[in-house]
């Protein structure tokens, strides 16, 4: 139990889950306003919550690592790395909402693999948004939650991510992926219907230590990007305004990095459209294509995959059964997504964990994913 019987709780708890996601096309496309193609999946974070009668002592237990953490309500920072900062971030963003929140006792358990590109944190994130929500009935709307956990990361985390992951984690829908336009926040549920083929990860079990930072300098390259051309065409306040035309006749005013960051994110957005048409015409061929060119300009342009991603993306091109694969999330490590042949699932990880194995000693973990509902209050 994760509950001492001295602190009661004024009500019963309650027990929130909310899951990981999965991006089909549109990679570090959310902070510039642009688009994506992400779904909740059948990875999630559960947490046990309940007001423990006092007015500001909030203790957490990470029950699967055995380790615990408690902080003052009224007064607590970010301290050191690790999970606790999750949850304090969410507490601190909804305290600026004007949330009052009383003492809680909360175990939390998940398995999304962590440093996986699957969104171990936004799982967290959310679950803990949408548990002190109900449980201090807050009254805060989904999209303040998505907002708070987003915001929790900027803050106590130190990287500026998009809105993507924590969107994904609460909209989530069970066979559907969406198409978020980042910039409005309308959004399009899509039936994912694979038939034949099936969605896999490729857990490549490497994290390289420059994600956080190098996630943080793409942001700032893209915005000098942004400061240039607004000199030449006024009228744009983000890439999600250029065309490709007009980023190739600006190309000599831009640094060469520059140049190519900017590349990526026109060329990926109009990437994440085709795709959502490929998925309503059930063309998963069309949504391959697509999804290895998103690779190779984050490959290239982007420069956030790592030679462990690109060795698996490698290993699957010339293999008509895999239509698509390419690196997801924000990179230098974590995952492939994958589109494969049902029938071939076996054939293939047992070939490609071999060759990763003998190339770099390192283990692959296969995940089959299946698409799944957003947060839920499961009692
Ligand atoms: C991380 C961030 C998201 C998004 C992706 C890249 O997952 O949390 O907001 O930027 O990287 O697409």
């Amino acid at each position: 139990m994760y509950i001492s019987k001295q602190q009661a709780p004024a009500r019963e708890g309650i027990t929130v889950q909310a899951p990981g996601r999965i991006n089909i096309i549109g990679e570090h496309t959310d902070y510039n306003d642009g688009f994506v193609l992400p779904a909740a999946i059948d990875k999630k974070t559960t947490v046990m919550i309940r007001r423990n009668g006092t007015s500001s002592t909030a203790n957490l237990t990470d029950s699967k690592q055995q380790k615990s953490f408690s902080f003052d309500l009224r007064n607590f920072a970010p301290h050191e790395k690790g999970w606790h900062n999750y949850v304090m971030g969410v507490v601190h963003e909804l305290q600026v909402l004007g949330a009052e929140i009383g003492g809680f006792d909360a175990g939390f358990r998940g398995d999304v693999p962590i440093g996986s590109g699957m969104s171990s944190s936004a799982a967290l994130e959310c679950s803990f948004a949408v548990a002190l929500n109900e449980l201090f009935q807050l009254g805060f709307d989904k999209w303040q939650l998505i907002k708070a956990s987003q915001m929790a990361e900027h803050h106590f985390v130190g990287i500026k991510c998009g809105i993507m992951d924590q969107f994904a984690s609460v909209m989530g829908r069970h066979d559907q992926v969406m198409l978020l336009d980042c910039r409005s926040l309308e959004f399009q549920y899509f039936p994912f219907e694979p038939g034949d083929y099936q969605l896999l990860l490729l857990n490549s079990n490497v994290s390289h230590s420059l994600a956080s930072s190098e996630y943080n300098t793409r942001r700032s390259e893209c915005e000098e990007g942004v400061a240039i051309l607004k000199k030449e065409i006024p009228e744009i306040t983000n890439l999600r305004d250029v065309g490709l035309g007009q980023l190739l006749a600006c190309r000599a005013k831009l640094p060469e990095p520059v140049f190519r960051r900017c590349h990526h994110v026109v060329a990926e957005n109009l990437r994440v459209l085709d795709a959502a048409k490929s998925l309503l015409d059930n063309n998963f061929k069309k949504l391959g294509e697509l999804m290895y060119q998103s690779h190779f300009s984050l490959q290239n342009d982007y420069e956030v995959s790592c030679p462990e991603l690109d060795f698996l993306v490698t290993q699957t091109l010339e293999k008509a059964y895999i239509p698509g694969s390419r690196m997801m999330g924000g990179g230098f490590g974590g995952c492939t997504i994958n589109i494969v042949e049902k029938q071939r699932v076996g054939e293939f990880v047992e070939q490609v964990s071999k060759s990763y194995r003998n190339q770099f000693g390192i283990d692959l973990t296969p995940i089959k994913v299946a698409i799944e509902d957003g947060a839920k209050i499961l009692q």
